[in-house]
């Protein structure tokens, strides 16, 4: 007993780092689904047909914000011209908690206020699964300010 209980210790510490990685990455998967990403992010969502083959990969159905713009829910995989592959897991994490992009532009219709109750871990856990999604190449439009033509169909939020 004397070497048993150090050595089971010693292990357990040994095995600790690639379990949590894998177990952060599937608490990051469960937390997505039950937050919805793709209801919004996946094609094809907003109108009752998503694609499975774009999923999280970003919506060219976007919202209409009366007074501000149009926007559509990018493409969070990791494609580096169409997606987040210029995206670190803390600016994931920082946007979907405080709805701000690493250039200071505040989201909107996004529902960050109701994720900044996230706690820190599972926030991480979210983020980093996001960061680890294959990159997906699909494009969709950029937010466009009111004042320009609306580049796609839109649902308007009032
Ligand atoms: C109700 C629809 C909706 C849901 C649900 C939603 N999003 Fe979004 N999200 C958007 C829209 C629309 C934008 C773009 C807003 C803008 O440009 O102002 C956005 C932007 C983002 C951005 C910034 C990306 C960029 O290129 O600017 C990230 C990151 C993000 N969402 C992650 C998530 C994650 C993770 C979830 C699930 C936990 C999620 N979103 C759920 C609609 C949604």
């Amino acid at each position: 007993m004397r070497i048993a209980y150090p050595a089971a210790l010693a292990l357990a510490a040994f095995g600790t780092p690639a379990l949590a990685a894998d177990e952060l990455l599937e608490r990051g998967r469960y937390l997505s689904q039950i937050m919805d990403c793709g209801g919004c992010h996946t094609e094809g969502a907003l109108i009752g047909q998503p694609d499975p083959k774009l999923d999280l990969a970003g919506s060219t159905i976007g919202f209409e914000v009366p007074g501000y713009g149009y926007v559509y829910p990018p493409n969070l995989t990791s494609d580096p011209q169409t997606g987040l592959g210029q995206w670190s897991v803390e600016d994931i994490q920082r946007a979907v908690t405080t709805g701000e992009r690493p250039d200071g532009r505040i989201l909107v219709v996004m529902p960050w206020p109701h994720y900044s109750h996230l706690t820190p871990e599972d926030a991480t856990a979210l983020a980093s699964y996001i960061n680890s999604l294959p990159p997906t190449p699909h494009k969709v439009p950029p937010f466009t300010e009111h004042t320009q033509p609306q580049p796609a169909p839109v649902l308007t939020v009032k």
